[in-house]
């Protein structure tokens, strides 16, 4: 008798980072879960669990993604790229010269949202930035340096296309 049926299980493949993860999931498992604790990558971070905060924001094809709000079983082949998958990027720099993050929480979602951001629309208007960051939240740096940060990733890709 196969048990993973009669539990409901199933496995799938999960394309992150450019690795492929074989895991074993419930019907009703939540993105956000299996990374952390399948996958086991834990710069994804659970806040809200209910699309509010942003923590958890990973791109599914190179899109912001709440991924407390997605279900392994829907990401299917698409590309899943997490915090760890920006190392040297523009925008992870910035946030480190320009002190973007106290705690730390929040900051793999608002990188990886920004990230996502400078390379669909890297002429972004104030008010286009401040709308695309609208999702996200950070209950520590008043967002100056979130907002300094961005301002100098992306000057440094409009310099550097
Ligand atoms: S944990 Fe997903 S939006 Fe808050
Ligand atoms: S740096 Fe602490 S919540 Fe944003």
């Amino acid at each position: 008798m196969d048990m993973n049926k009669v539990s409901g299980h199933s496995t799938t493949v999960l394309h992150v980072n450019d690795d492929h993860y074989e895991v074993l999931v419930k019907p009703n498992a939540v993105l956000l879960h299996t990374l952390r604790e399948q996958v086991g990558l834990t710069g994804v971070k659970g806040g809200c669990e209910n699309g509010d905060c942003g923590a958890c924001t990973v791109l599914v094809d190179g899109l912001p993604q709440k991924s407390c709000m997605m279900l392994t079983i829907e990401v299917g082949e698409r590309k899943i790229t997490t915090i760890e998958g920006l190392k040297d990027t523009e925008i992870q720099k910035a946030f480190v010269n320009f002190s973007g993050f106290q705690c730390g929480y929040c900051t793999a979602g608002f990188l990886l949202n920004a990230h996502a951001l400078l390379q669909f629309n890297p002429s972004a208007t104030e008010d286009e930035k401040k709308a695309w960051l609208n999702s996200n939240l950070c209950r520590c740096t008043g967002y100056e340096g979130i907002r300094d940060a961005v301002n100098a990733a992306q000057k440094e890709i409009l310099e550097n296309k």
